[in-house]
């Protein structure tokens, strides 16, 4: 597997969260960095001009009317180099059983046709929800594969048992060389 056709692209939030307190690194963020040290992939950061409050019902309210209005917040990051690209790993928190909307913006902004997308979705409860399905929908030039879900509170309390689905899931995806 050449390593510079696979980009791992995350959105994670730190601050307070839903059965882990208040993290300094994200969920996410921490799947992220255990998917770029297991295969070397390069990380890129979806995050957003104005950013999300640590309080978690202040963003939970922001999250919910950017939902509703199907937003597409700005990106604070330049994108990332995607020539040569073949495949995405796609890390977000399932947001109303839906993904963040800045995901949208990130993917909206990139060439998304012909391109292998991994949904690796973190959640309190309800897993992957509908998402592989959205993003199918939403971008029907990719190709949507099979995704994973991981508990947020498993990635901060048992790591090593996140690390080890995600192993198996990359192996699985034959994303491992
Ligand atoms: C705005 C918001 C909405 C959420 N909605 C759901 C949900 O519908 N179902 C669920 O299982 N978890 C939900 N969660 C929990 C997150 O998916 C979970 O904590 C995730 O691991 C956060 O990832 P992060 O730390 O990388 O941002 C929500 C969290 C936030 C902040």
């Amino acid at each position: 597997m050449e390593k510079n056709k696979t980009l791992i692209a995350f959105f994670s939030r730190r601050g307070e969260n839903f059965n882990v307190g208040s993290i300094s690194r994200g969920n996410g963020e921490i799947i992220s960095s255990m998917l770029a040290s297991l295969t070397g992939f390069r990380e890129y950061e979806i995050c957003t001009a104005d950013g999300y409050p640590a309080d978690l019902a202040e963003c939970n309210k922001i999250a919910k009317k950017e939902l509703e209005e199907r937003a597409r917040p700005e990106l604070r990051n330049a994108l990332p180099d995607m020539s040569g690209v073949g495949s995405l790993l796609l890390v977000y928190p399932n947001w109303w059983g839906n993904l963040p909307m800045p995901v949208y913006s990130f993917l909206d902004a990139i060439d998304t046709d012909g391109l292998d997308i991994y949904p690796i979705c973190t959640h309190e409860d309800n897993g992957l929800a509908m998402t592989e399905r959205i993003l199918m929908q939403a971008y029907p030039k990719a190709s949507v594969k099979k995704g994973i879900a991981i508990r947020g509170s498993v990635v901060q309390s048992e790591p090593a048992k996140a690390e080890e689905s995600l192993k198996v899931y990359l192996e699985q995806s034959g994303l491992l060389a």
